[in-house]
């Protein structure tokens, strides 16, 4: 059997994660608004049309902020199609996703939705076909407190207070030349800039996040971001980073997938450090990932020209949710940069909610670690000592054992999130002794078959396992992972019980 360690000192902080980590993303796209969160006629949809099933779920993940309304579709989209009386917002053409845009869920709904789901709004706006004055506007009507004309159109909608919307994304995915009017680094910068200006005039209390590169897979990156970092490191709070893993064939190359992301944040977070000395600067510039998750891009088809098509429907494997729960921790394990991340998306699209038109709803696979992640994984994290064997990945030296450790002092509970990456099981040495001595509260644990999914009809074949956890009161102890699993496992520290 192989064997690793992990050394865990209470001492050893990296930083305080940021509520935010745990923000999820709703495009308009495929189904994720249309029949995944609204769905009037529905018999479980409030007045609004909401989903009731759907919104249950959501609380369950207690999620931050959700970004909206894009994704690829915001390079397109006119918000000002959205609001007004449903009997006369346009259809129009959605030439991101070939899609037919009906407008019947707007800016409006969107603010009434996150009321009823209990999140904060991470808003967007359009650099494709969108200008900064555009930008403006929707900045008015959010948050302008009354008395001009688009925050009293406003009032007249239905909303006599401010939304306070004050977290915005400067444009999506700039540097993709898929995106409906992709700009070059400089470009983008400069508008971006006009754009933060416009925005920071209107309301001075948002913070403002411009496009990083949407993949380490563009040829721009990362000189894309040193230029971008350059033009709007004096107007801008974070920069964005998008990425999208897949099995391509290689079990094992695909579970070493968080080695490429930890490198992704390693080597902006450098760049962006360049470009506080190049600008003298003071403070430093953080991270908004803002979309992560498993996507099979391949399989993706484009209907055309339908309302609502089923879209990006990925259904996630066991496999996957691995996957997905080493992603979430390479971003817990860089929260004194990354302090905003988007679960990309939340309902029926890439998503870990789905639902049927009309009918039931289903907790995909990675349901699960982001449910753990957003319930354990806020608090103090630790940087662990890890003695771990490595095999060789196609992004190189690859750890097999690759923990996340979040402390919440206050409470005495030390959480840690492990993956086991190996083809074998690993017998896994923990030191605790800072803590004194400490007793397991809960072990949690995703394995078993890699191809397992839920489905509607059988909807618990890939759901967490309890684990026995180890007896007594401890400062070190030995466990045994199975092969390529997923671990939550608690301790709490307790006063005056002997070590043994
Ligand atoms: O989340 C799906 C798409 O992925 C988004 O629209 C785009 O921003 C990214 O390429």
């Amino acid at each position: 059997m192989k064997r690793a360690k992990i050394h865990i000192e209470k001492d050893f902080e990296l930083a305080k994660t940021d509520d935010r980590l745990f923000s999820s993303f709703l495009e308009h796209l495929g189904r994720a608004v249309y029949t995944g969160i609204f769905e009037p006629g529905h018999p479980l949809a409030d007045k609004n049309g909401f989903r009731t099933d759907v919104l249950q779920l959501i609380h369950e993940l207690n999620i931050s902020h959700v970004r909206y309304p894009g994704g690829n579709f915001l390079s397109g989209y006119d918000w000002k199609d959205g609001i007004g009386p449903k009997e006369n917002r346009p259809r129009r053409l959605d030439l991101a996703w070939r899609s037919i845009e009906s407008n019947q869920f707007g800016i409006n709904e969107f603010y009434d939705w996150s009321k009823k789901a209990g999140t904060q709004i991470m808003g967007a706006v359009n650099m494709g076909t969108g200008t900064p004055k555009d930008a403006g506007e929707l900045l008015e009507y959010c948050n302008f407190p009354g008395g001009t004309y688009w925050s009293d159109l406003r009032k007249k909608h239905g909303h006599p207070d401010p939304m306070n919307i004050k977290l915005w994304c400067i444009g999506n995915e700039m540097d993709g030349e898929w995106q409906i009017c992709h700009l070059d680094a400089d470009d983008y910068g400069k508008k971006a800039v006009e754009t933060a200006k416009i925005m920071r005039w209107i309301d001075r209390d948002i913070e403002l996040v411009a496009c990083g590169s949407s993949t380490t897979l563009q040829k721009s990156y990362p000189e894309w971001d040193r230029k971008v970092m350059e033009n709007t490191y004096d107007f801008v709070d974070y920069i964005s980073l998008h990425r999208y893993y897949e099995n391509e064939g290689n079990d094992f190359d695909f579970l070493a997938s968080f080695v490429d992301m930890d490198q992704f944040i390693h080597t902006l977070t450098g760049t962006a450090d360049y470009v506080r000395a190049l600008k003298r600067g003071k403070k430093d510039l953080c991270f908004s990932f803002d979309e992560w998750n498993v996507w099979y891009q391949h399989n993706q088809t484009c209907r055309d020209w339908m309302e609502a098509p089923d879209l990006l429907e990925d259904q996630y494997t066991l496999l996957d949710a691995l996957v997905f729960s080493s992603m979430g921790m390479t971003l817990i394990n860089h929260a004194d940069r990354v302090k905003i991340a988007c679960l990309a998306q939340l309902v029926n699209v890439i998503a870990p909610i789905v639902t049927e038109r009309g009918g039931r709803v289903l907790r995909q696979s990675i349901f699960y670690p982001f449910l753990f992640l957003s319930q354990y994984g806020r608090g103090t994290v630790l940087k662990p000592v890890v003695k771990t064997p490595v095999a060789e990945s196609r992004y190189g030296k690859t750890p097999l054992i690759y923990p996340c450790v979040v402390y919440r002092p206050e409470e005495g509970v030390v959480t840690m999130f492990c993956l086991n990456i190996s083809e074998e099981e690993m017998e896994l040495g923990l030191e605790l002794r800072s803590f004194g001595s400490v007793s397991m509260e809960k072990h949690l644990c995703l394995s078993g078959n890699l191809k397992a999914r839920n489905t509607f009809e059988a909807p618990n074949t890939v759901v967490p396992k309890t684990i026995e956890p180890v007896p007594g009161v401890f400062s070190s102890c030995t466990l045994v992972l199975p092969k390529q699993s997923f671990h939550v496992i608690r301790f709490r520290s307790v006063r005056g019980s002997a070590i043994q």
